[in-house]
């Protein structure tokens, strides 16, 4: 509809502005009493020597359609008042007809590849790691929204030097049993202790430099034990995206690619991009330090991998783009990766995105990773999840199932603290703030949810074809939000963007509140139907954010 008002508006002005140009100049009055939607007559003042007024008059006399209530001239500006009764007809018929399909766009052929969440094995999942988890998860639901195939690959960090330490580690002082029991955090701990002790006796580096080329020599030895270690690692990691509710089409990661860099590094001499430089290979680039292709004693490296990725997907997938979901720490190695394919001659490296997030503080400061300080991912999970259950036992003791809601409350809360910040800022952790039924949480948005849930559950559906009457101003902001939802998705995904979806679920969920807080929405009256129906709207509308989101919307809580 707002599309419509912006192609009268275009035509009322002789198409001297295009319908982009109108988009652009368009503004919402922060005063509803303005009116939907202003239009500013400053710019086509300049382009015409007239003054704004009187240009603003001239359209608001020209301008008609029967989506536009009312116009009114104020100061240079045509503010306009929408036809609310042929909107909320069409807003509500819309979404009544299309359910969860709502602000879908049609399947297309496109696929994108998302590189996302990626932990390292044996070592413990990070928030870090959750971030892009979240994010990741979220991009690739808004990509299928929008029409495209989203491809999830988990790159687990399964190959590197730290597997030679790790298994002289474990030769030294490796306990089976206890691995069996809790591996990663068994690992971990010879892990650590092999660079303390490192630190006194550099054999211990030699060693573990050793044991890595074994084990990229194929080393029957060295292999089983990496073997073991991504196994017992892999299936912690396991539990933990189920928790979450994520799915992964793939879990190649590092290692996958061991047969596959060969060819790319014979590429790259072929095209006579690789240069010896102190015995090593390297790629030179334009302003950025060289990226690294091939150590001294032949061992490739993080970045060898993730160009034999790179084609490996593209020639898979033939994806029109393919995302990483990765920290702000790693742009630079992003930033050589897609220059290396680049200077190859492939123009595809233009499709290669790096979608970088920000940190996760704790108290304003860096969770640190070293000294054995990690916040553990698994940890605040349990930690969320029990604190819903204690919310849950106070509110609602009589609820049926109290664990499953607490589940899907704990990790929605965790889940939508980081998704509702700009991806590029770093986030505060606050279990408190998180969990706030009152605050910018997903509690509060799934109380709503809950809350309409039980209003549905007592009365008889409305169903369409209906007509639907209008529900005065309360509610009026309700159905212009609701029409914004498609163009939301929209512009999350092209702009990789998973914050524009939580916080429209925020907005709507206040609006509704709101109106609420001063209307009885059981009540035998006229517009009892039209405020049914729009109570299932806001339901469909939330929930399905919500899901976009990777947060479950329970019925009851
Ligand atoms: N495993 C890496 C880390 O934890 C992230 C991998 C990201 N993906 C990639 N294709 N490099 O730092």
């Amino acid at each position: 509809m707002q599309a419509q008002i912006i192609q009268s508006i275009v035509t009322a002005l002789d198409r001297q502005l295009t319908e982009q140009e109108v988009q652009q100049l368009v503004e919402k009055p922060k005063n509803v009493a303005l009116g939907d939607l202003a239009f500013p007559c400053f710019t086509l003042a300049k382009k015409l020597k007239k003054s704004p007024n009187v240009i603003a008059i001239e359209l608001q006399k020209k301008l008609q359609g029967d989506t536009i209530q009312e116009s009114q001239v104020v100061g240079g500006y045509v503010n306009i008042f929408f036809n609310q009764s042929m909107m909320t007809q069409q807003v509500l018929q819309t979404i009544m007809a299309e359910q969860h399909q709502y602000g879908a766009k049609s399947k297309t052929q496109e696929r994108v590849v998302i590189d996302f969440s990626s932990p390292n094995i044996a070592k413990p999942f990070s928030m870090g790691h959750l971030r892009s988890t979240v994010i990741g998860n979220a991009l690739a639901n808004i990509a299928e929204k929008n029409g495209l195939t989203a491809v999830r690959i988990n790159h687990l960090g399964d190959w590197g030097t730290q597997f030679g330490k790790l298994i002289v580690a474990y030769q030294r002082w490796g306990n089976q049993q206890a691995i069996e029991a809790s591996p990663i955090e068994e690992l971990l701990k010879i892990y650590v202790r092999f660079h303390e002790e490192a630190e006194q006796d550099d054999v211990l580096n030699e060693e573990a430099r050793v044991a890595f080329k074994a084990l990229e020599d194929g080393d029957e030895e060295a292999l089983a034990l990496w073997q073991w270690f991504r196994e017992v690692s892999l299936e912690e990691f396991q539990a933990i995206y189920q928790l979450l509710g994520i799915p992964f089409d793939s879990f190649a990661g590092e290692a996958f690619y061991n047969d596959k860099m060969a060819s790319v590094v014979q590429e790259l001499e072929d095209k006579h991009l690789l240069v010896e430089s102190d015995g090593a290979y390297v790629v030179e680039l334009e302003q950025m330090p060289p990226c690294l292709i091939k150590k001294t004693d032949g061992a490739t490296l993080y970045a060898t991998r993730d160009l034999a990725a790179a084609f490996y997907r593209k020639q898979q997938y033939q994806p029109q783009k393919i995302f990483y979901v990765v920290g702000n720490e790693q742009t630079l190695h992003f930033q050589q990766l897609f220059q290396v394919i680049h200077k190859m001659g492939y123009d595809w490296a233009q499709h290669l995105q790096h979608i970088p997030f920000g940190m996760i503080l704790k108290d304003g400061k860096k969770m640190s990773t070293r000294k054995g300080k990690v916040v553990l991912l698994a940890d605040v999970l349990r930690e969320a999840i029990a604190t819903a259950k204690r919310n849950i036992e106070e509110k609602n003791p009589m609820l049926d199932n109290p664990d499953e809601v607490a589940k899907q409350v704990g990790v929605g809360a965790v889940i939508f603290n980081d998704l509702k910040h700009d991806r590029l800022h770093d986030i505060d952790f606050s279990l408190e703030q998180m969990m706030n039924f009152e605050g910018e949480t997903a509690p509060y948005i799934q109380y709503t949810y809950a809350r309409i849930s039980s209003i549905l559950r007592k009365v008889a559906p409305v169903s369409t074809p209906a007509t639907f009457e209008v529900l005065g101003s309360h509610a009026w902001p309700i159905i212009l939000w609701l029409e914004q939802f498609p163009k939301t998705v929209g512009y999350a995904y092209e702009q990789a963007d998973p914050s524009q979806i939580a916080k429209y679920a925020l907005q709507l969920a206040r609006y509704f509140n709101k109106y609420y807080a001063q209307q009885k929405i059981v009540a035998e009256d006229a517009l009892f139907s039209t405020r049914i129906a729009l109570c299932q709207c806001v339901a469909i509308v939330l929930a399905e954010a919500l899901a976009l989101l990777g947060i479950a919307a329970p019925q009851e809580m």
